[in-house]
């Protein structure tokens, strides 16, 4: 059965990680395994530059269209001062709320060989498994009033909305509940019910959840306390949930975890369509566009393919070819080769295409 695929490469190094990921489906497809047909269209500086907008009408018809979308990175200095309605992150916004992708779902793994490439010691670190379940339709993000008024007195006044009702916390959380029973069934539910009514309701809705799933430990942690335990001990967790902002500071910190930014996926998905069972879902690497190093090979893809195998595993149910992506990203990383970015002694430094190919080759 064929499947559509849309990609948005974005910005910066999402081009260059993209082509891999391209390669990578066309070497798939080719051997028979899958069958998917790709179409691609432009989000972020580049949609501003070709529409003025930061992602058109017309791609987000075809973004709500395909079965997944593979999204690259957004932004650049380039794009600092356009209007912030068209700002390139409004693409992605704009896409992950059309799309209702309310469920975010960002592994922290910390691959063996690279174990010493953490800025934590070895033994924190090894093994390392996370997975932070962000909330990301709702939240301050997305709250209402959201603006800057001029007070007229020489003095703004900024005011962002954090605002959740009770359906949108009980239906994250029970996605965490559900990942976390083929896991290590345990769920550290974060908020700042100690300061927030929004952390009080979560943490309310939350344990309600978690009386559906008597087989998962249960437990409450203010977020800062979290991201304290996140770089003191993190192995001690399972399954994170939170909400939208805390998702998006602690995935940070729990990526860093494991070596470079340059190694995570994601996935963003939403409810399973009530007559298909089918999820609108889009797969994204956590790291940005880094204009930085944008055009010169250095780039990591491996972020990019691994959110690729997440599309295999979550959005077409292919989880033994979703093994074999993830197998011989871990391969490549065990015969010694490296991006800059993870560049260590004695290993071989190759550039974004050499580590695309060579994780195919493995294949
Ligand atoms: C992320 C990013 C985005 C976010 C930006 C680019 C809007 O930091 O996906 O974590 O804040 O959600
Ligand atoms: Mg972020």
């Amino acid at each position: 059965m064929s499947h559509s695929l849309f990609l948005l490469p974005g910005d910066g190094i999402g081009t260059e990680i993209m082509a891999e990921v391209e390669k990578l489906i066309a070497h798939l497809n080719a051997s028979g395994a899958t069958d998917f047909v790709t179409d691609t269209g432009l989000v972020g500086g580049c949609a501003y530059d070709a529409h003025g907008a930061a992602i058109s009408d017309a791609d987000m018809e075809k973004a709500l269209k395909a079965d997944a979308v593979i999204f690259g990175a957004v932004g650049g200095p380039k794009w600092d001062n356009v209007p912030y309605d068209v700002r390139p992150e409004a693409g992605l916004l704009r896409l992950r709320k059309d799309l209702q992708l309310f469920a975010n779902l960002r592994p922290a793994i910390c691959y063996p060989a690279l174990a010493d490439a953490s800025s934590l010691k070895k033994e924190l670190v090894e093994g390392l498994d996370i997975l932070i379940v962000r909330e990301l339709t709702g939240g301050v993000y997305f709250g209402e009033p959201k603006e800057i008024t001029d007070l007229g007195n020489g003095q703004k006044r900024a005011v962002d909305t954090q605002v959740y009702e009770s359906y949108e916390i009980d239906r994250i959380c029970r996605v965490a509940f559900d990942l976390a029973k083929t896991r290590g069934k345990l769920v550290h539910s974060s908020d700042k019910k100690n300061v927030m009514k929004s952390g009080v309701l979560w943490d309310e809705v939350a344990r309600q959840a978690a009386k559906d799933y008597p087989d998962i430990r249960f437990e409450h942690i203010l977020a800062d306390n979290c991201a304290m335990q996140l770089v003191r001990n993190p192995k001690q967790f399972d399954v994170i949930v939170t909400d939208n902002l805390f998702g998006d500071i602690l995935s940070d910190a729990a990526a860093m975890l494991t070596g470079s930014l340059g190694m995570l996926p994601s996935a963003s998905l939403g409810a399973p369509d009530p007559q298909t069972g089918k999820r609108k879902a889009l797969y994204e690497p956590v790291h940005g566009s880094a204009p930085d190093i944008s055009g010169k090979g250095l780039a990591n893809p491996i972020a990019m393919i691994a959110s690729f195998a997440m599309a295999l595993r979550y959005s077409f149910g292919m989880v033994e070819l979703a093994d074999k992506v993830e197998a011989a990203i871990a391969g490549v990383l065990d015969d010694g080769l490296r991006s800059a970015d993870i560049m260590q002694d004695g290993c071989r430094q190759v550039n974004t295409a050499e580590m695309g190919d060579a994780i195919i080759a493995r294949l």
